[in-house]
Parts: structure tokens; C-alpha cells; sequence
């Protein structure tokens, strides 16, 4: 695991724009998972300020939203892929057929679940993970206890993760289910980067960091990957 500590939490979300820059730079038809969340924003900001003034070609560059909540309905602004369109694909020139939503929509969820990963494999697996990290220590949206090689399916949500996603779902109810990717598949990527800023994430970044690799802390299955990188500000980093 590499740990890079910035200044601010903007100076960490430019960090991190610039390593999907990098990426797609060196390989234009990467694929690559996209986690979405507050702590995203700065980073899809930047990527788009930094493409306007070095263009960047998005074209052949597959994306995979890291989860995606079960009972909105289709369109709701609260879903991640209404996010992931306001925040990213509605700026940068992805092609539609290359931007790919876990299906939440579909009868058979289990079967939506298995055909997302047949698409990752479909699309040589994936370059580069960016995550976040959620108060208890989840990725995407696998809970404590989930498995380490646990690959994409239907999830319930912790009433921690429920809170905490709350203030940015308006006057609804936060989903009490979801589809995530696998802590396997996240696994599976060449490259995993994890952001987190902001002191409210100090606590569990100290747990990421100084615990040891355990189910009750979901992201500390990163630390067995070979090429991890945490980025944090100072404030999510005071404690390690
Ligand atoms: C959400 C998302 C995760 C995100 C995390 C942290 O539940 N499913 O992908 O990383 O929680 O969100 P935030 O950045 O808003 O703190």
C-alpha cells in the first residue's frame, strides 16, 4: 500500500484527477470503475477543468459505476448513474455504449449481476478502481463482513451507510438495497486508488491503515493488492 498525504482535500482530489488522466494517456481504451459519493466531486471537477485545457479523449475509455442503488426509479437524480452523468459523462466525450451501470432494473438481479461481470471480462478487466471509502470501512457498497472474494451482487445497506448517505438524498428514503461490485472484482483490478478527505474519515482510515486485513473493514482487503494507493488529506489522515 502507498500512501499519499496532501495539504488540502482539493490538492488530493487534483492528485487523483490527474491519475485518471495519466491513465487514459497511456492507455485509450482503458476500463475503468467509478466510485461516486461527496468526496468524488472535486475529483470529476478537476478531471473536466484539466480536459478542457489538455484535451483528453474519452472515446474508447469503458467505465463501470462501482454500485448502484436497487428501488429509485429509473432517472431518479439520487441514482449513482444520474450522478456519474451529471458529474462526469455528461462532460466528457464517453461513448454511450462504453458507459455500463449495474442493471437494477432488470427481473433477475443475480443474473444482472453475473452479466455486469461477464461485461468487465468482455472489456479485458479493469485498469484502475477509484474508490471511496464509506464511514464503516465499505468500498462501493460491500459492507463489513463481505468477503474477499466476493464478486458483484445484490446487497443490503447498513443503517450506518443509510444515515450517512441520507443528506444527500433530499426528502427520500436511502435505498435499503443495492448492486455492488465484488470486493473480488475490485480486487481484480490492475490498479485500486482509494480517496478519502475530510476529518469525519480520520477514524476509519487510522482503522484502515494501522488494523490488520479483516472483514470488519471492508477496504483493509486493498491492503493485499499489489498496487494500492491511498490518497488523503491531512484532515482524514491525523490519526495514523
Ligand atoms: C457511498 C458510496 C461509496 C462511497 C462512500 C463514501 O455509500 N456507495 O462508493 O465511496 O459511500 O461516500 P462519501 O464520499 O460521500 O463520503
Amino acid at each position: 500500500m502507498k500512501i499519499k498525504i496532501e495539504n488540502t482535500a482539493p490538492e488530493a482530489a487534483i492528485t487523483l484527477a490527474q491519475m485518471i488522466s495519466n491513465q487514459v494517456r497511456l492507455k485509450a481504451n482503458s476500463t475503468i470503475g467509478l466510485a461516486t459519493g461527496r468526496t468524488m466531486n472535486a475529483v470529476y471537477y478537476n478531471l473536466i477543468e484539466k480536459t478542457k485545457q489538455n484535451p483528453l479523449d474519452f472515446e474508447n475509455v469503458s467505465a463501470f459505476a462501482i454500485d448502484e442503488y436497487i428501488g429509485l426509479e429509473k432517472g431518479d437524480p439520487n441514482s449513482y448513474a444520474s450522478y456519474l452523468d451529471l458529474h462526469v459523462f455528461n462532460h466528457l466525450n464517453f461513448k454511450k455504449e462504453n458507459i455500463h451501470i449495474p442493471n437494477v432494473f432488470a427481473k433477475d438481479l443475480d443474473l444482472a449481476s453475473f452479466e455486469y461481470e461477464q461485461k468487465i471480462k468482455e472489456c479485458n478487466g479493469l485498469d484502475l478502481v477509484i474508490l471511496g471509502i464509506g464511514l464503516n470501512g465499505h468500498i462501493g457498497l460491500n459492507e463489513p463482513g463481505s468477503a474477499e472474494d466476493s464478486r458483484t451482487r445484490v446487497v443490503a445497506l447498513t443503517q450506518s451507510t443509510r444515515n450517512s448517505n441520507k443528506s444527500v438524498m433530499g426528502k427520500k428514503q436511502v435505498p435499503l438495497t443495492a448492486i455492488t461490485m465484488g470486493i473480488g472484482t475490485i480486487l481484480s483490478a490492475k490498479k485500486c486508488v482509494l480517496l478519502a478527505t475530510g476529518e469525519t474519515k480520520a477514524e476509519i482510515i487510522q482503522k484502515l491503515v494501522n488494523g490488520d486485513i479483516s472483514s470488519k473493514i471492508p477496504a483493509s482487503a486493498l491492503k493485499q493488492h499489489k498496487d494500492f494507493e491511498l490518497i488523503l488529506d491531512k484532515d482524514a489522515a491525523k490519526l495514523i
